[in-house]
């Protein structure tokens, strides 16, 4: 087992002449196993860790100018949203929210100060896809292209295989997979754009501790198993809610019936476990009792780890999002996200049905 190097400083040979390591904010062998893995995993070169997914997601904004502008999707993890509103639009920086269902919205967006592309995908809580490829396309040399992959996980989606330049994940999810941990991760392929990253990484200094990466590493071994199991329970419990008389629209990439299905099946192995789904009447306290009536299921924020969780957005992760913005993306008063977990699926299907009965 990759050894927890509790270590701040280390022993130096002689002045200027370190044996690799020299200070843990630049560099700890517990961290860079771990940055080596990650970077592994997603077919890059280089990994950075950091103390949260916000504080990875930071570390890019920061390689950004005042004047600079960038392209994101109108869906987006909330706390992105805020950083991106709240912390960088006050140094100048200006951000286009936008539909990345196609790619017309992004073009029209397009100009000399562009300089950076955000998508999430799937994204949070509607689960729509990007298409990877269109936009790295799109953004060409020129303009950097970042994905967070936390929903979709090396083991389903490789970004950078699909003209990426930087991939992040929120590493408290299902790389770590067993909600024991917060740590967020970057990887990159291009040497110059990796020594921008672990500049700012040292500078600012958000980096994770070691006891962290170990947890991360640990987490990471049973990646591909607790993948498969996520997806298989996904898939039973989507087509489960598909054929609900209390449903309305189901959210799972599987599904046919999916915007950008074939998209999802170009460019993801499989669906995973993340599912959405909002109630016939949209009557938020139906949606309410469900959440309060599961027993395996678990009310939580968070997702990925390998017990289900259960979330209702509106009350929840997107509460600070006015009422009819958030409609408008699909997240309705009863829309209930569930992060379906590696459980017995019959006993969760039995979970969700008895909950149903009680509305
Ligand atoms: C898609 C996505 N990106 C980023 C983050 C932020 O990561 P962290 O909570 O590790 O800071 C989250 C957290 O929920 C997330 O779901």
């Amino acid at each position: 087992m990759t050894p927890i190097y509790q270590t701040s400083t280390y022993v130096q040979n002689e002045v200027g002449v370190h044996k690799g390591f020299a200070y843990s904010r630049t560099g700890n062998p517990t961290r860079s196993a771990l940055e080596a893995n990650v970077a592994a995993l997603e077919n890059g070169e280089f990994g950075a860790a950091y103390g949260s997914g916000m504080a990875a997601i930071d570390g890019v904004l920061k390689m950004l100018k005042p004047g600079d502008e960038v392209i994101t999707t109108n869906d987006l993890y909330g706390g992105t949203y805020r950083i991106f509103k709240t912390i960088f639009e006050q140094y100048g920086i200006k951000f286009h929210f936008v539909s990345m269902s196609g790619t017309e919205a992004i073009k029209e967006k397009i100009n000399a100060n562009t300089k950076l592309i955000w998508v999430e995908t799937p994204t949070n809580p509607t689960m729509q896809i990007v298409d990877i490829k269109a936009i790295a396309e799109l953004a060409g040399k020129d303009i950097l292209f970042a994905v967070d992959n936390t929903f979709a996980t090396p083991y389903l989606q490789t970004p950078l295989d699909l003209g990426a330049d930087i991939v992040m994940h929120s590493a408290t999810k299902y790389l770590g997979g067993h909600s024991d941990v917060v740590l967020g991760i970057l990887v990159v392929k291009d040497e110059v754009l990796a020594k921008e990253m672990y500049r700012i990484q040292n500078s600012s200094g958000a980096i994770c501790g070691p006891m962290d990466a170990f947890l991360v590493l640990r987490g990471i071994k049973t990646l591909h198993l607790r993948m498969k199991q996520h997806c298989i329970n996904g898939k039973e419990i989507a087509q489960f809610l598909v054929g609900h008389p209390a449903v309305d629209k189901v959210y799972w990439p599987g599904l046919e019936s999916h915007t950008n299905h074939e998209v999802a099946k170009g460019q993801m192995k499989d669906f995973g476990g993340m599912i959405s789904f909002s109630l016939l009447g949209d009557n938020k306290e139906d949606a309410l009792n469900v959440v309060k009536h599961v027993k395996i299921f678990t009310l939580a924020e968070s997702l990925g780890g390998v017990e289900s969780l259960i979330g209702h957005p509106a009350t929840m992760t997107h509460a600070a999002i006015p009422r009819e913005e958030r409609q408008k993306t699909g997240v309705v008063d009863s829309l209930i996200r569930l992060s379906v977990g590696i459980e017995d699926v019959d006993d969760l299907l039995e979970d969700l049905a008895q909950a149903f009965d009680t509305i």
